[in-house]
């Protein structure tokens, strides 16, 4: 009966280790600018490149790799995610696409002649774990960011599933 007993407590016991680690992986919010520090363009390249947002502001659960700019998802559930693009008039135009694993989900796309120039989008996307969510600046486009951080993103997951 003894050894029934002290079972039963494990078991208790690791069920209330697992519903900890599923409710720690229920709080996830992050939000970044772009720049670590000063101000400056981004770009235009030849090629599509993954924009990397250096300045954490919020990162709660560690979801999002400032050294990577990519998102992964570390439970299942609905995530929302938004982006503001920040730039300037010129022959590029000031623009990123959200992309989860390999695949296009929303852009966000401007272009004038001159003057300061914003393009913003967002998405709810249920992701399973492991998705990888980032912002592709497409080549040929021009960002620009200082210590304003006019240009962010960020992402919170909504509810599990
Ligand atoms: C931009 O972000 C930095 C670091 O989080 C913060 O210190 C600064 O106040 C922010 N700038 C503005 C204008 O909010």
């Amino acid at each position: 009966q003894a050894a029934e007993l002290a079972s039963v407590k494990v078991n208790a016991e690791n069920q209330v280790e697992a519903l900890k680690i599923q409710g720690e992986a229920k709080q996830l919010a992050f939000s970044a600018s772009l720049l670590a520090s000063g101000s400056g363009y981004t770009g235009p390249f030849n090629t599509d490149i993954t924009l990397i947002f250096r300045n954490v502001v919020t990162n709660i659960g560690n979801a999002y790799n400032p050294n990577t700019g990519l998102f992964t998802a570390p439970v299942r559930g609905v995530y929302h995610f938004d982006f503001h693009i920040h730039g300037h008039g010129s022959t590029n135009p000031t623009s990123a696409v959200l992309v989860k694993n390999g695949e296009q989900i929303f852009t966000s796309w401007t272009h004038q002649p001159a003057g300061a120039q914003k393009a913003s989008n967002g998405v709810s996307l249920l992701l399973e774990i492991g998705d990888v969510v980032f912002l592709r600046m497409r080549a040929n486009s021009r960002i620009y960011d200082n210590t304003d951080n006019h240009t962010t993103f960020s992402g919170h997951l909504l509810f599990t599933m």
